[in-house]
């Protein structure tokens, strides 16, 4: 298919992310699969999405669940074979849901046969960064996303650079030999039948190969450091012209880094690159559990990019994720009412809505006790670091609590049964959170007031173009209390008043009061109840 024909089903679709290791286990060995997604096909084309986006299912030593890939045309047999990775395309397709699959392009693992061969100087020595160390010590000044230097040694001395753990050793984009490998492996799955690709961290592929020193080498500014990289428009136009270009597919890039400056660029229909990308800031702003945050700086990040990308690019939201406490956690009080309001957030923007798995049933973060039921990499580095800089037990538990991604990747909670429907196994890879004796997605079918039967609406809300494509103009950005904006296409406008806090507030003259469209509360109409989400024809 041409660029200029390229269809336009991923702006009208919701996508929702499916984490396979959690999501739900066929074949009892207390960890998710393939089969468990074919499984569960009929519940996703219930609620209404048109696309799902996998997490990693490429074979992988499981260190960072997957983003650490070491074979990129191969199923990770933890989730299944070839087989069973057919047959989930094959029955989605029949459902009309598109599979989207994770691509960790930006770094392998240091168990990929390429990087094996690097280590011990074989022809594929230059597909990775290695350079000398100063006086013994990493050869630049940058840290590791997950803590520490970003450079570990080989047996033979050698540092190699990597972004993220240290079994993740990062490519070399600048090997053309190194793309074109990828290019393979994108086209394999594509010629499979697959929708697209999200592609992990894609904005920092590209690296000024001097590696120089950064005057603020923390996660953040080397995010932005990075994600300029001199090669990326490059390597996105060739990557584009060489695979997407062939396909009915779409291309979402994780955008650590960007501004809607520069993600304009990428996204621009005149000279496409991405067809959207996720930005960072929704995901840089993670209050403390029951602390206080900046509403009217959390406002600003949604018009800020609506206006920065506005009707020709195309934005998305993504608001929570494998990678984020649950969302009703962090801007929420856990409770159905906050997580339909957040859910009201997310699904009425000018963008394509990103639906983490169990968002949807108004999942909460897991109560973690002790640090042997937590798994993610991340958080162990978090608390070995933390450890090591002279933190208690307890203070250094406590932090890794705070941040840890485990509370996204509990599995899901199908149902009130031992494991929550998850897994027949007798232990699961993560324990599933206790409260899925109340809150499960077989309770939440038959209730037509859940928090599921919400989303349910509002995903089929977006059948009308209005919600996808109208203008959205932020009617209060300096409230500090409610976000209330307006949706307009084609001569018809709404009004979405959202209260973003647990206290009741009076509703705003330039709200017309009159029978809402839709509410997540009963009560009167002159107030905005707490965690209220209205929505009102004008
Ligand atoms: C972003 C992914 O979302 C995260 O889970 C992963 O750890 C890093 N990229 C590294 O691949």
């Amino acid at each position: 298919m041409s660029k200029t024909a390229r269809a336009d089903w991923w702006k009208k679709s919701v996508i929702y992310q499916i984490y396979p290791k959690s999501f739900r286990d066929a074949n009892g060995d207390g960890v998710g699969d393939i089969r468990g997604i074919i499984e569960k096909l009929p519940y996703l084309k219930d609620l209404g999405v048109g696309v799902a986006w996998l997490s990693p299912i490429f074979a992988s030593p499981m260190i960072d669940n997957g983003y650490d890939t070491s074979d990129y045309t191969a199923v990770n047999p933890l989730f299944g074979t070839m087989a069973d990775a057919e047959e989930l395309f094959e029955e989605a397709r029949k459902r009309d849901i598109r599979i989207v699959l994770d691509i960790a392009l930006n770094h392998t693992s240091t168990q990929h046969p390429w990087f094996v061969n690097a280590s011990a100087h074989g022809d594929k020595r230059d597909w990775y960064w290695w350079r000398e160390g100063r006086c013994g010590a990493a050869p630049n000044n940058w840290q590791s996303i997950f803590g520490g230097p970003a450079w570990s040694q080989t047996d033979d001395g050698s540092f190699y650079l990597h972004l993220f753990d240290k079994s993740q050793a990062d490519l070399n984009w600048e090997n053309p030999a190194v793309r074109r490998a990828i290019h393979d492996a994108m086209r394999f799955w594509l010629d499979k039948g697959v929708g697209g690709f999200r592609l992990d961290v894609v904005t920092v592929i590209s690296k000024e190969p001097d590696l120089r020193d950064v005057i603020d080498p923390r996660p953040a500014p080397l995010y932005r450091h990075i994600a300029g990289g001199p090669r990326l428009h490059e390597f996105l136009r060739e990557m584009r012209r060489e695979v997407f270009a062939h396909y009915d597919c779409v291309a979402i890039g994780e955008a650590p880094g960007v501004d809607p400056e520069r993600a304009s660029k990428l996204v621009d229909p005149a000279d496409p690159m991405l067809d959207m990308i996720y930005h960072f800031d929704l995901v840089a702003m993670n209050p403390i559990i029951g602390g206080d945050w900046d509403r009217v700086a959390f406002k600003r990040i949604f018009s800020t990019w609506d206006k920065g990308i506005g009707p020709r690019g195309w934005n998305s939201v993504v608001v929570s994720n494998h990678d984020l406490g649950r969302i009703s956690s962090r801007f929420g009080d856990g409770s159905p009412e906050s997580a339909k309001m957040l859910l009201t957030l997310v699904l009425s923007q000018r963008a394509t809505p990103f639906i983490y798995q169990g968002d949807e049933l108004g999942m909460i973060n897991a109560p973690f006790a002790t640090l042997d039921e937590i798994d993610d990499v991340w958080a162990k580095t978090t608390y070995r670091l933390a450890r090591e800089k002279g933190l208690s037990e307890a203070d250094a538990f406590a932090r890794t609590v705070a941040m840890t991604r485990d509370h996204a990747r509990t599995p899901f909670q199908w149902n009130a049964s031992a494991n929550g429907g998850f897994s027949e196994a007798s232990r699961t890879w993560l324990n599933v959170n206790p409260n899925h004796a109340t809150l499960n997605a077989a309770a939440q079918t038959e209730d037509v007031n859940s928090v599921r039967a919400w989303a349910k609406h509002l995903i089929a809300l977006r059948e009308d173009p209005l919600w996808v494509f109208g203008a959205f103009e932020d009617l209060a950005p300096g409230d500090p209390d409610l976000f209330v904006y307006a949706r307009e296409h084609q001569g018809r406008r709404a009004i979405v008043a959202l209260n973003l806090r647990d206290e009741a507030k009076p509703l705003p003259a330039y709200v017309p009061a009159h029978a809402p469209l839709l509410r997540n509360v009963d009560g009167a109409l002159d107030m905005l109840a707490p965690w209220e989400a209205r929505i009102v024809g004008a």
